[in-house]
């Protein structure tokens, strides 16, 4: 008796882990067969339910915005640099601040609205200490025109996310004569970064701005994106339409 219970068991034994065997490697296949169109509608979905602002859908390419807001706000984390919000919450609603132990709410009135200051990226010179002018995140939030991130095209992003280009020349580097004035200590010090042999900024490109790691992804992600920062909410920019943060929603 005892014996043949064993056998049953062990009979039971082996059929139940041939089962998870099976189940395991039709698992598998299942996974290697699956098209990438099946991944990415995931993506979307998943991309839809994370969205912390309402979106517009108006005239867009559904499946882009919702791969959009996935690489946004679950992988990219742009809203960490590019929020408009302050100490203590920045990108977070207040009570919702993740670091304080709340459930995390991300703050809708700030998202993409840009103007972080991360500070000046040049050498400092003269007797002032002068090294540019701060370097702010920007605006992401689409303006009337309904483009985002300041009107600019999906060709103009793509060489922005790609190269790192500033259409807007904000910080352009110091000239030699620019230099001297610096130096010189003549105010008002020019709007341009300074540098030194071993600190090349190159004013021309984005600093702080992750581009050489978002140059890798590819034309369908970096569409996806710009797809989604279109159907975001339009945030208003200060006032002076000089100002580089000036965004026109109506
Ligand atoms: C580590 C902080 C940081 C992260 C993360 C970040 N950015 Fe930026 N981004 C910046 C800063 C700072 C600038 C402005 C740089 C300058 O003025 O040199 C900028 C500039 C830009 C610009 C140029 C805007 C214009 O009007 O020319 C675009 C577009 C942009 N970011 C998109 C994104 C997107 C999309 C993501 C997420 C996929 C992202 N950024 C993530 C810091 C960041």
């Amino acid at each position: 008796m005892k014996a043949q219970q064993f056998v049953k068991t062990a009979a039971l034994a082996a059929v139940t882990l041939g089962v998870i065997i099976l189940t395991g490697a039709l698992g598998n296949s299942g996974r290697v067969q699956a098209h990438d169109d099946d991944d990415e509608a995931s993506l979307v979905q998943r991309g839809f339910e994370i969205a912390p602002v309402p979106l517009n859908l108006e005239g867009k390419n559904r499946e882009l915005v919702g791969l959009g807001s996935y690489f946004v706000n679950a992988v990219g984390d742009c809203n960490g640099c590019h929020t408009g919000g302050g100490p203590p919450n920045f990108n977070y609603a207040a009570g919702g601040n993740p670091y304080f132990g709340q459930k995390t709410k991300v703050d809708p009135t700030v998202y993409l609205s840009g103007g972080q200051d991360f500070g000046p990226v040049g050498t400092p010179t003269g007797a002032s200490g002068y090294a540019g002018p701060h370097i702010i995140s920007r605006n992401l939030t689409p303006d009337k025109t309904g483009r985002p991130e300041g009107g600019h095209t999906l060709q103009e992003f793509k060489q922005i996310m790609r190269h790192g280009t500033d259409f807007d020349h904000l910080h352009p580097t110091c000239t030699a004569a620019q230099l001297k004035q610096i130096e010189a200590g003549t105010q008002p010090f020019p709007n341009c970064i300074p540098t030194s042999p071993d600190n090349p900024a190159d004013g021309n490109v984005l600093q702080v701005m992750p581009w050489p790691t978002f140059a890798n992804m590819t034309d369908h992600h970096l569409d996806a994106i710009y797809e989604y920062l279109s159907a975001i909410p339009c945030i208003e920019g200060p006032e002076d339409p000089k100002d580089p943060l000036h965004n026109n929603c109506h």
